[in-house]
């Protein structure tokens, strides 16, 4: 399925995918900053932002399949550096497992290699339920949002989590239920992480609560070329929370890939 997309800035692509149940304006600093040097291109996933939201379960490979055929039809083909938070890195990381020749760089932001735990996989379908029958995305909101920001950070950035929650009220109740299902789907790809070649960053909230250091350390132990970096003051949606720290983190390990 054919995405739409943000597209800004010069020079070498950067694509990142954006976390559930957002969409590309989650970038909006990073497409500031490093959209100056940097084209960043930031598709909304299958069901969220301005993409089309179909019926069904919308499984992560789905959703990377999404990205691959987009940047096919825009004839962006050459490897690139593709950065993906939470559900974006899952994303991601089906990428890097199945497509690595697109890739020139990884950029994994507050996610994990693992899969869903049976527990987790029912809440999400309990919710995905609660969602179908009220049809409304609302009990996500309330369920996720709490839990987004470092908790300094619901008072100092309450403006940024007000923003946050009209964006996952804007996602269509489809999308945000083909998701859920996709998301307690999802394989396990820590056996893949090994294989991954490529230079990586590791960044993580350290304050993340839903995909906290721990698992971003693990992903960094066992990706061979892998960079990990903690931002202070910052919880799961870290670009959002700390964008001068996430900024700089990222323009560092930009500046430092091969030509
Ligand atoms: C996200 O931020 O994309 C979600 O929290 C991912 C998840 O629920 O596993």
């Amino acid at each position: 399925m054919l995405l739409e997309y943000g597209d800004a800035g010069p020079g070498p692509l950067v694509v990142l995918l954006h976390g559930f149940p957002l969409d590309r304006t989650m970038w909006e600093f990073q497409i500031g900053s490093i959209g100056s040097t940097y084209r960043v291109l930031t598709p909304d996933l299958r069901g969220h932002g301005r993409s089309v939201a179909p019926a069904g379960t919308y499984t992560i490979d789905a959703m990377a399949d999404d990205v691959i055929e987009t940047l096919d039809s825009l004839e962006l083909t050459a490897p690139l550096v593709l950065g993906g938070l939470s559900m974006g890195g899952y994303v991601a990381l089906s990428i890097a497992a199945r497509y690595p020749e697109r890739l020139r760089a990884l950029m994994l932001m507050d996610t994990k290699a693992t899969a869903d735990t049976p527990d987790a996989a029912r809440v999400r379908e309990d919710l995905a339920r609660e969602v179908e029958r009220g049809n409304s995305v609302q009990p996500v909101v309330q369920a996720m949002l709490p839990r987004l920001f470092a908790p300094g950070n619901r008072t100092r950035r309450a403006d940024r989590l007000t923003r946050l929650g009209e964006q996952m009220m804007r996602t269509p109740a489809l999308g945000v239920i083909g998701a859920l299902r996709g998301l307690a789907l999802r394989p396990d790809r820590t056996a893949d992480l090994a294989r991954i070649t490529c230079p990586t960053l590791a960044l993580v909230g350290a304050e993340d609560a839903i995909t906290p250091p721990a698992d971003m350390k693990a992903i960094a132990s066992k990706v061979p070329n892998a960079r990990y970096v903690e931002v202070p003051e910052a919880g799961h949606l870290a670009p959002l929370e700390n964008p001068t720290a996430v900024d700089a983190a990222i323009l560092d390990f930009l500046k430092s890939l091969p030509a």
